[in-house]
C-alpha cells in the first residue's frame, strides 16, 4: 500500500480539472466536502472550467496536492493560510482539505497516511497548527481527524445543506508543538 502511494503537485491541465469535476459532481460524495448554502444550490453541476479557476491558488503559500494509488489519480488535497473563512487567521496556520474521489481508495487507510504527508508538507512550509472544517454529518472525516489528534474548537451553526435541512460544520484544530522536522 505505501510503496505504491505517491503525491504530485496539481498541474492546471483540463486533464486534472476534468477528474476533479467529476468528484465535485458525484453525488456519492460532493455534499461531504463541498458547500451548499441551499437546497436548491445541489441542482448545480460544476464545469472543468469553475474548477480550474477555483483551484488556482490565491497566493505562493498555497499548495494542491493529487493523491495517486498505482499511478492513478484518486484523490486531491490542499493547503492554504490566512483563508478568509478560517477563524484562526494567523500566518503559522494552514487550512487542509481532502477528498478521496475513487471510491476503491476510500476505506483503505489512505486518507490516514495523505493527510500525514499534508501534515509534513504544511510544516516544512511554516505551519505550526492546522485547522481542518468537517460537516457534523461525516463520520468517517470526523473519525480520521479525531484519530490523527485534532480537536474540536467550534461549530459554525447552519453551514451547509444536506438532507433536508441546515447541518453545522466542526472546526477542529491540530498543534504540532515543538515539532523536529530535521
Ligand atoms: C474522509 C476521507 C478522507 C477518509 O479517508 P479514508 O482513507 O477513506 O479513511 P478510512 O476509511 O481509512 O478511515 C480512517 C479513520 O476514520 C475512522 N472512521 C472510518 N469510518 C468511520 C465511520 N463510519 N465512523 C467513524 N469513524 C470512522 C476510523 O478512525 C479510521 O481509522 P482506523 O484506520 O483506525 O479504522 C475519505 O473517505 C474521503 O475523501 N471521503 C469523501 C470526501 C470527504 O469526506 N472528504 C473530507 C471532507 S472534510
Amino acid at each position: 500500500m505505501v510503496e505504491s502511494l505517491s503525491f504530485r503537485d496539481l498541474s492546471d491541465s483540463l486533464a486534472d480539472a476534468r477528474v476533479l469535476t467529476k468528484w465535485a459532481n458525484d453525488p456519492e460524495i460532493r455534499y461531504l466536502f463541498r458547500v451548499f448554502p441551499t437546497e436548491e444550490s445541489h441542482a448545480h453541476l460544476y464545469t472543468p472550467e469553475e474548477i480550474l479557476a477555483e483551484k488556482t491558488p490565491s497566493n505562493h503559500r498555497e499548495r494542491r496536492l493529487v493523491i495517486e494509488w498505482d499511478g492513478q489519480m484518486v484523490g486531491e488535497m490542499s493547503f492554504g493560510f490566512a483563508l478568509p473563512h478560517m477563524i484562526h487567521q494567523a500566518p503559522d496556520v494552514a487550512w487542509f482539505s481532502i477528498v478521496l474521489g475513487e471510491p476503491e481508495a476510500r476505506g483503505r487507510g489512505i486518507g490516514r497516511l495523505a493527510m500525514l504527508h499534508l501534515e509534513q508538507e504544511a510544516q516544512r512550509a511554516g505551519a505550526r497548527k492546522v485547522e481542518i472544517g468537517v460537516f457534523e454529518f461525516n463520520a468517517r472525516a470526523l473519525g480520521l481527524y479525531q484519530s490523527l489528534g485534532y480537536k474540536e474548537i467550534a461549530r459554525p451553526p447552519a453551514f451547509t445543506y444536506w438532507n433536508g435541512r441546515k447541518w453545522s460544520d466542526v472546526r477542529m484544530l491540530k498543534d504540532f508543538g515543538a515539532v523536529d522536522l530535521a
